[in-house]
């Protein structure tokens, strides 16, 4: 079952902008890309870096430590030396606050 929880107003996250939350102890990356929220681990998998510490440029987020780049959509890889994406999250919105959950395993 879903469990949604909530991480953040929608006024805290303008457009362009990234924040690290929490879902259960484990961070997570919530960012605004042209008014859509997204949210993604904030573990890079190649060593673990802190994603939201690195510049986003528009849709793709690039990692502090070591430059890979992960679609911040979809959580896909967009340049080495990461190679596996990096796992998403639902997102949603009520009366103004962001609720996320992780996505169910198949
Ligand atoms: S920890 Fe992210 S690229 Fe190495």
């Amino acid at each position: 079952m879903e469990r949604f929880v909530r991480v953040a107003r929608t006024t805290d996250l303008m457009p362009g902008q990234k924040m690290r939350v929490e879902y259960d102890g484990t961070p997570v990356g919530l960012f605004n890309i042209d008014g859509e929220y997204y949210a993604i681990s904030d573990m890079c998998t190649h060593d673990g870096g802190p994603l939201v510490e690195g510049e986003l440029q528009d849709d793709v987020i690039i990692c502090p430590r070591h430059g890979a780049r992960f679609d911040v959509r979809t959580g896909q890889v967009r340049s080495l030396p990461a190679y596996r994406p990096v796992p998403t999250y639902q997102v949603k919105v009520e009366d103004g606050d962001i609720l996320i959950a992780p996505r169910e395993e198949d």
